[in-house]
């Protein structure tokens, strides 16, 4: 990607969100640059990581820092945002601290160096810029003064609003393992799943991954062994209800978002057995595998001889035999089902799980 835009030194900055995230960054900025607009925003119209981009126009250990840095900015940058008829609103953010409203006025006042020529309209705003303090990650050890202050005009929000709305809090069908927003999000996203995409997910469970992909207008379609979870039937995940509803199936999760047209179907299947056909290609596999903890990893099959093919229990109420699935044979089967299933630069992602003794503090 490259900046298009015929402005010269065009750094972008992105707030990213610090929760939903098992792992603390040393700080929630970060600043990129070899981008135009429209990458910027393409980028903010997928990810629930960042809220919010700006057009960085300058930033500093200090608020001295800052001003030095502004003044250099190109003013041909900065002139398209600050004309005579303009509309325009300065928003203060701080991270890890919070400002008394006097000490945001004051420093929106102490911008006064900025030529801004256009007038100030809290509602409607034509242009909206942002200055940014960054307090550190460590409640307990707050600066009395910002450790980096950055000023810059916004140009979007990210999607942080898909975490409530797809909540599983508030979700028809639920299991033991549905897989939380945000996570299925950023899946999605790995993926590179769009409109029209074929996708598939051979652990399928209750289908929160395959929800995440038909927001973003792909077709779906899955497998589980478990007949109950296919068939929506058995016992509830629900603390407050012992049976699952006649309509607790991944169809009715979809219809609740207004996707029910992306739904292909899902089938009970045992991912360790080959059941489609050679040809048969999808744009994205993307998978929550079961880990052992808290679902058994079984796979169909006996260790002993089998007399009877599978076959000669048509018509018969049959309960096949089922034996350990080790994870190593579980990703083995995954990878090389991905290899036959997936379209040339089709793209395999899942969960490994990892042992870490230690926690890593960053
Ligand atoms: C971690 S859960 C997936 C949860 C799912 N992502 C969701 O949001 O509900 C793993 C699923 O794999 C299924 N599973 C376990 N062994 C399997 C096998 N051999 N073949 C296919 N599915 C299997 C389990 O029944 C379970 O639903």
């Amino acid at each position: 990607m490259a900046a298009t835009t015929g402005r010269s030194c065009l750094q972008y900055l992105i707030h990213l969100a610090q929760d939903n995230l098992d792992f603390r960054l040393p700080t929630p900025f970060w600043v990129l640059g070899e981008l135009c607009e429209e990458d910027v925003h393409g980028i903010m119209t997928r990810s629930v990581c960042a809220k919010s981009a700006f057009e960085l126009w300058g930033h500093g250990k200090t608020h001295c820092e800052l001003k030095t840095s502004l003044l250099k900015y190109p003013k041909e940058n900065m002139s398209p945002y600050t004309q005579k008829d303009s509309t325009y609103r300065i928003n203060v953010y701080t991270f890890n601290k919070t400002l008394e409203f006097k000490d945001r006025i004051e420093r929106i006042d102490a911008l006064d160096y900025l030529s801004f020529d256009g007038t100030v309209n809290l509602k409607t705003p034509q242009h909206t810029f942002c200055l940014l303090e960054d307090y550190g990650t460590d409640p307990n050890n707050i600066p009395d003064q910002p450790l980096y202050v950055y000023f810059g005009r916004w140009i979007a929000d990210g999607q942080r609003e898909l975490i409530r709305s797809y909540s599983v809090k508030n979700r028809h069908f639920i299991g033991n393992t549905s897989m939380e927003a945000c996570l299925s999000f950023i899946m999605a996203n790995h993926a590179g799943v769009k409109k029209n995409d074929l996708v598939f997910d051979p652990f399928v469970g209750t289908g929160s991954l395959l929800i995440a992909c038909s927001h973003f207008g792909a077709y779906v379609c899955g497998t589980d062994i478990d007949y109950n979870t296919i068939h929506g039937k058995g016992r509830s995940s629900r603390t407050n209800q012992k049976w699952r509803g006649p309509d607790e199936n991944i169809r009715a999760n979809l219809r609740q978002y207004g996707k029910e047209m992306t739904y292909v179907d899902v089938m009970v299947s045992d991912a360790s057995k080959r059941i489609w056909r050679t040809g048969l290609h999808f744009d994205a596999i993307i998978t929550d595998p079961p880990y052992g903890i808290r679902e058994s990893t079984r796979r169909t099959g006996s260790h002993k001889d089998v007399t009877k093919p599978p076959e000669d229990y048509f018509g018969e109420s049959h309960v096949p035999v089922s034996m350990a699935y080790h994870l190593s044979d579980i990703f083995a089967d995954l990878l090389t089902f991905a290899a036959h299933h997936l379209v040339m630069g089709g793209r395999l992602v899942y969960w490994l799980p990892v042992h870490s003794p230690e926690t890593v503090c960053v």
